[in-house]
């Protein structure tokens, strides 16, 4: 193995720059391997200054710090890219360039940090002869296949650290306070941190709810003497019978934004007699330090997938399985995302300590 690349594409996580200071220093310790990092994901191999090398000096001091040092895009998908064609937006497919691209390095693999659009992505250009292997990654922890993404630890963490300050001033002042977090159709963020913040009601996209059923928790608890709630409302939840609620439809250019069910819970609470606030947490979530736990997991995962690079075990992915690293297939991995599981241990857990979740 003589020289590896490495991207970061689709939205960032707490951790990236942990798996590329791991991957890089494994690739030099061990295979005595150059590293190529790729700007701003697969765009990076139709940009000038796209490419750059990294090295010891590059990763130095790089573990603590949020976001990824060598940038992200979000629409950067090569089989679907939109640029301007006289004065008009147009969608063309770049993936052959890339592919070529990808070629003239003469990488013995590329290492693709990414989300499930990423990855399927890298799977697709494993298909035209191109070495991906792939490190998930997302605050959402919607991957098949593996226990954890790095970066949801942060989050859960940012997320509990918002509850709980929440709930010294629900009490203070007798309301109901409403924090939407993230996690598109995933619960987990909610769910994990709904629990150990002490949520009261927590409402995933996995379990529909009745307005009905949060007004009469929020009533029971002013009845037992206790005049405030904490609801925790992931930004994908959404009403029996009912849509998800989006901040910004989609277009061309951005697919479609989630965002606003907390402020219809709190404004139905509201209207019912129980004054509400609602705090959207948003990008707080993905921003900053990683946590440790999200520290040593990417490590494990940049290491790790060095390693099978050298075995040469592309088109799979790293992951995390009973507490141990492995891989697996990347179209196993992607076929299905990953969701609550709403008879596991995890949503009956809240349930018996009296959490609900707005479906009875
Ligand atoms: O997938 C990660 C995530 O943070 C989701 O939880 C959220 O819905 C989305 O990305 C936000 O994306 P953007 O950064 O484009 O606003």
């Amino acid at each position: 193995m003589k020289r590896i690349g490495i991207l970061t594409g689709g939205g960032d996580a707490p951790g990236l720059n942990a798996v590329i200071r791991a991957a890089v220093k494994t690739a030099i310790n061990e295979y005595q391997c150059e590293v190529l990092g790729i700007r701003n994901g697969y765009d990076g191999f139709l940009e000038e200054d796209g490419i750059i090398p990294l090295g010891r000096d590059s990763v130095r001091g790089i573990l603590p710090r949020g976001g990824t040092i060598l940038g992200s895009a979000n629409r950067g998908n090569p089989y679907a890219r939109k640029v301007i064609r006289d004065g008009k937006e147009v969608t063309i497919d770049v993936s052959d360039e890339i592919v070529k691209g990808i070629k003239k390095l003469q990488m013995d693999a590329l290492l693709v940090l990414g989300g499930d659009g990423t990855l399927h992505i890298a799977h697709e250009l494993y298909q035209k002869g191109v070495p991906v292997i792939g490190v998930p990654k997302t605050i959402d922890n919607d991957i098949g296949g593996t226990e954890f993404t790095f970066g949801f630890d942060t989050a859960v963490n940012i997320a509990t650290e918002a509850i709980d300050r929440l709930h010294t001033t629900a009490e203070s002042h007798h309301r109901a306070m409403v924090i939407e977090l993230m996690g598109r159709d995933a619960g987990f963020i909610a769910l994990h941190s709904g629990v150990s913040g002490g949520a009261d009601v927590i409402l995933i996209p996995e379990i529909p709810f009745t307005f009905d059923n949060i007004l009469t928790k929020v009533r029971t608890r002013v009845e037992r003497g206790l005049k405030f709630s904490i609801l925790a409302v992931s930004e994908g939840a959404k009403p029996k019978g009912g849509g998800q609620v989006f901040s910004r439809k989609g277009d061309e250019m951005y697919v479609p934004r989630l965002g606003g069910i907390a402020q219809v819970v709190g404004e139905f609470l509201e209207t019912h007699g129980f004054e509400s606030r609602v705090t959207v947490l948003g990008h707080l979530q993905r921003g900053g330090t990683p946590t440790a736990f999200d520290r040593w997991l990417a490590t494990r995962y940049g290491a790790a997938a060095v390693r099978l690079a050298a075995r040469e075990g592309y088109d799979r992915m790293v992951a995390l399985q009973c507490g141990e690293i492995t891989d697996l297939p990347l179209e196993e991995a992607v076929a299905v995302p990953k969701r609550v599981d709403v008879n596991g241990d995890a949503v009956i857990t809240a349930r018996n300590i009296g959490i609900s979740f707005g479906d009875e």
